[in-house]
């Protein structure tokens, strides 16, 4: 029964039940953490192979000696294996370190402090600057750029991806020098972006022409179902199609796909890009953890078995994301209080909650041993204008441990819708 539809008196009677059921399951003194997106133990134990793949000074010798410096643009083994990843010549693709995210800050702060290109004013000398930020997206990439002083734009995110509309509105701004995206099981709604979003970003004409799209394929090989795995068009090819090769950076990592933090990271660009990018990278750096880049060759070999690797991945999520997917089916459909997504891929389900109580549901989760994402994050300067957006990282716990986490999530959701609507009756 949607609650929107009880009498006061209903109302408060239901508050007072859900409230007895919140105050048992906190004294459960359950201590759980379901606020950032890692993988389980479980998940991270089906890569140790890489701690002994590479046994032998020969093996690090056989193409140049990986264990000098050298090769800023990463071993050409790594550079081939993203390139059949993500389809694009490998001449495009930078292997680097270990972070994604770190390669997405300093391509800001390049555009910051030298500009986007030869020839280029930096963003940072040309006064107000703005950044797009589909929403609800992913904490990090907004807080990188705030960092630099960019005004956060929020866009709406669609199920098709960003609200196209507003993208190409908002791009007549020649102070507007960038969207962020994560165009595949997006971060945290799980959306994969349609053709006809990929095929408008990708010929944008904004009025700035050092505006570029920050392409975060972070879960590019991460369905849930493998076999019903959702098709993204390629950037590269279809910005090229475009005559628009400059405007995106790509960027992915292997950070959920062996060991987060330890794995390889890499950006694709056009080849004006690319040159632009390593004559800033060669003063930064020798080169890039070319031994680890080698581990992974030799642990994957081939694109395929790396697709292998990623179905045992999704064994391991499925049930977690199934378990989220029938609590929330079993404890909220029907009220009027909750929608959530229904994510194939990637990492996070989305949850809104009754606007005006997710700062509340997380406050009495919290309360009750289950700490979630900060309410807001998933919007610029953490400001979530209707208060009712939580993202759920489901892959860390054991699927038990998850079971009673989303009991007491459930639980919190309807204590707070109800809390706010005796409030306002
Ligand atoms: C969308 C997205 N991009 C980047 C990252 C971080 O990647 P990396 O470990 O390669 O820095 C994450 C981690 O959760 C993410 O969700």
């Amino acid at each position: 029964m949607e609650y929107a539809k009880l009498g006061r008196g209903e109302l408060l009677s239901l508050k007072n039940d859900v409230q007895k059921e919140y105050d048992l399951l906190k004294g459960k003194g359950l201590s759980l953490n379901m606020s950032r997106g890692k993988p389980a133990p479980e998940q991270i134990d089906d890569s140790d192979g890489l701690l002994t793949v590479l046994t032998s000074s020969e093996e690090a010798k056989k193409n140049g000696d990986y264990r000098n410096y050298g090769l800023l643009e990463g071993i050409p083994e790594m550079r081939a294996l993203f390139a059949e990843i993500f389809d694009v010549p490998a001449k495009n693709v930078l292997a680097c370190g270990n972070s994604s995210l770190n390669l997405m800050y300093d391509a800001v702060m390049r555009g910051y402090v030298f500009g986007v290109g030869e020839g280029k004013t930096p963003w940072g000398k040309q006064g107000k600057i703005k950044f797009l930020c589909p929403c609800p997206g992913y904490d990090r990439h907004f807080a990188v750029t705030e960092e630099f002083g960019f005004e956060l734009i929020p866009v709406k995110m669609t199920p098709t991806g960003p609200d196209m509309d507003e993208v190409e509105t908002l791009v007549r701004d020649p102070a507007v020098k960038g969207i962020w995206c994560v165009p595949k099981y997006s971060n945290p709604t799980g959306v994969t972006y349609s053709d006809e979003t990929v095929r408008r970003l990708a010929s944008l004409r904004p009025a700035a022409d050092d505006f570029r799209i920050f392409w975060d394929n972070a879960y590019y090989v991460h369905p849930i179902y493998p076999e019903r795995d959702e098709k993204l068009l390629n950037i590269f090819t279809e910005a090229h199609k475009a005559g628009n090769d400059d405007i995106f950076y790509e960027f992915s990592s292997t950070s959920k796909i062996t060991y987060p933090g330890g794995g390889v990271s890499c950006i694709i660009a056009s080849d004006a890009n690319i040159a632009f990018i390593k004559k800033h990278l060669s003063i930064q750096t020798i080169s890039y953890d070319k031994i680890n880049q080698l581990r992974h060759v030799l642990y994957f070999k081939t694109a395929e078995n790396l697709k292998k690797h990623m179905i045992g991945q999704a064994s391991h999520l499925r049930p977690k994301f199934e378990t989220v997917e029938n609590a929330f089916t079993k404890e909220l459909s029907g009220l009027g209080i909750a929608e959530w997504t229904h994510p194939a891929g990637g990492y996070f389900v989305s949850l809104d909650v009754l606007d005006g109580t997710a700062k509340r549901v997380h406050a009495l989760a919290k309360d009750a041993g289950v700490t979630l994402t900060s309410p807001g994050a998933t919007y610029p300067y953490k400001n979530d204008p209707r208060d009712r957006n939580l993202r759920i990282a489901p892959s860390y716990p054991s699927t038990e441990e998850l079971r009673s986490a989303m009991e007491i999530l459930c639980c919190c959701v309807r204590l707070a819708a109800l809390e706010k609507l005796t409030e306002n009756n």
